[in-house]
């Protein structure tokens, strides 16, 4: 844990320390203020913190076996990292305006530590393979936590799915009554696409899982350092084939925020479904208290407002998306400060999503379901006309004259304000020659469900095996969610 900063406690601390800065060699003065307000990083990259110090402890160890740091030198350089690492937890060190990044931050942190010995730790790296480094370690650590967050909204739809394998609903299409399908179903139609983004995750992960250290600023080293070592020691799989490559690319970042855009469209999509089941014109959904909102001036009103934060948030999520890629479209090889752009926009679509899911977890999980007016809603708009034709189809009518034939029996239901089973045996032949009372025995929605067996349909079968499925697959991502791929 990092303390978090934020500009007044980075402006008070200003004071209390001495400017340390990376570069300046060949300056004759310092940076303007103008410059150096619109340069400082330090304000959002403190929360790489853990990960710079994680980077600079596998550095501090390579530099010692290519005989660079001797044994003391690394038992110092190893207590102090510690030290700070503590010091930076408890607060007691915290960054300041004058800290360009967190990079120049931690240095600070080592020099005033070490002193000179401090100014070891940089030779054969730079902040480019740093930065891209600290970048990765806090995305593959922080994709664990957010997938952890879908798992649990994903078990909240799994337990209200597991009360509704039997409940009937009027499945929809273009918001208009369609076929009748279970509850049970629908819901599971919403875990689905967690269960894809979760997939999505890991699959990002693998791509994400190489170290850009030992790539120094562009060219790699002169230095007879070791990253393969380093991306083991850190938890990669491998160390970058392209130095250039390493320091230049961002599209681990553009696709973990296409990742979390799609989550929150996902999310939205839901957010969207819960608005309407809670309207009183649907009614199927009555939200929990402690789920919902009032109104502040009139009294009866309770409100599904995380459902639609939910569908306002995917917005932001988007935005980070574009903003990136319209960043790093036509940079030039290889790195820019244009880069330094990359981050906010994955620690808000981090924040935003460790945020919202606990809280649509909540929601979905206290739901109460209106089982009467889903079973009263099944049937209505003649949802079983379909039933009807596949009937007629049954007994050897091809489709299309099934089709028009039931289409004729629901426009004499229309005109007699009747429902389909509500037509006489007289009336039945008068449609079609084809039409006798047995079409009774498909004309109820339980036997609309029981009839759909084959897999992957709305059926009790299928759904119960969907059910199990889902649960054992969930049962799997916990474990992948809380794996600890940044060792210290
Ligand atoms: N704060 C910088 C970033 O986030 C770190 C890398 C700076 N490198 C440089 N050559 N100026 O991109």
């Amino acid at each position: 844990m990092i303390v978090g900063v934020d500009d007044k406690s980075l402006t008070e601390n200003s004071a209390a320390t001495n400017r340390t800065s990376l570069w300046g060699g060949r300056f004759a003065g310092g940076p303007s203020e103008a410059l150096a307000r619109l340069s400082v990083s330090v304000q959002f990259d403190w929360r790489l913190a853990p990960y710079d110090l994680a980077g600079s402890r596998a550095h501090a160890r390579v530099l010692a076996r290519a005989g660079l740091l001797d044994a003391e030198e690394l038992g110092r350089v190893l207590a102090a990292l510690d030290d700070l690492e503590a010091a930076c937890a408890s607060g007691e060190f915290r960054p300041t305006i004058d800290d360009e990044d967190v990079h120049t931050a931690l240095e600070r942190g080592m020099l005033e530590r070490l002193g000179t010995l401090g100014g070891k730790l940089r030779a054969g790296r730079s902040r480019n393979d740093q930065v891209a480094t600290d970048l990765r370690l806090y995305l593959r650590d922080h994709a664990r936590g957010v997938a952890e967050r879908l798992v649990e909204l994903a078990d909240a739809l799994v337990e209200q799915a597991e009360r509704h394998v039997d409940t009937p609903a009027p499945g929809m299409t273009h918001v208009q009554h369609a076929q009748p399908v279970t509850f049970g179903h629908w819901l599971l139609a919403h875990v689905q696409p967690l269960l894809r983004d979760l997939e999505r995750l890991r699959d990002w992960d693998a791509r994400t899982a190489i170290s850009p250290l030992g790539a120094g600023a562009l060219a790699g080293s002169s230095l007879p350092l070791d990253p393969v070592q380093v991306a083991k020691e850190l938890g990669f799989t491998a160390s970058a084939a392209n130095s250039m490559d390493a320091v230049a690319d961002r599209d681990f970042v553009a696709e973990f925020l296409f990742v979390t855009s799609l989550i929150g469209v996902h999310l939205s999509r839901l957010g969207e479904e819960v608005v309407l089941w809670t309207s009183q014109e649907f009614g199927w959904v009555e939200l929990d208290d402690s789920f919902a909102t009032g109104s502040s001036i009139m009294p009866q009103k309770k409100n599904a407002d995380i459902a639609e934060l939910a569908r306002g948030k995917s917005g932001r999520l988007v935005g980070g998306l574009v903003a990136v890629l319209t960043m790093l479209k036509g940079l030039p090889l290889t790195y820019d400060r244009d880069m330094q752009e990359d981050k906010e926009p994955v620690f808000d679509a981090v924040d935003t999503l460790q945020l919202l899911l606990p809280a649509l977890a909540g929601m979905i999980s206290t739901m109460t379901v209106r089982v009467d007016r889903l079973a009263a809603a099944a049937p209505v708009g003649f949802t079983l006309a379909t039933e009807v034709a596949d009937w007629l189809v049954v007994k050897g009518v091809p489709f299309r004259e099934a089709h028009e034939i039931t289409g004729k029996l629901v426009a004499l239901c229309v005109a007699r304000d009747c429902a389909l089973d509500e037509v006489s045996d007289e009336d039945l032949t008068l449609v079609s020659p084809h039409l006798d009372a047995g079409v009774r025995d498909v004309l109820s929605v339980r036997s609309a469900l029981a009839a759909r067996t084959t897999p992957g349909s709305t059926g009790p079968g299928p759904v119960a095996d969907q059910l199990a499925t889902a649960i054992d697959k969930l049962a799997g991502w916990r474990t992948w969610a809380t794996e600890v791929v940044v060792p210290r």
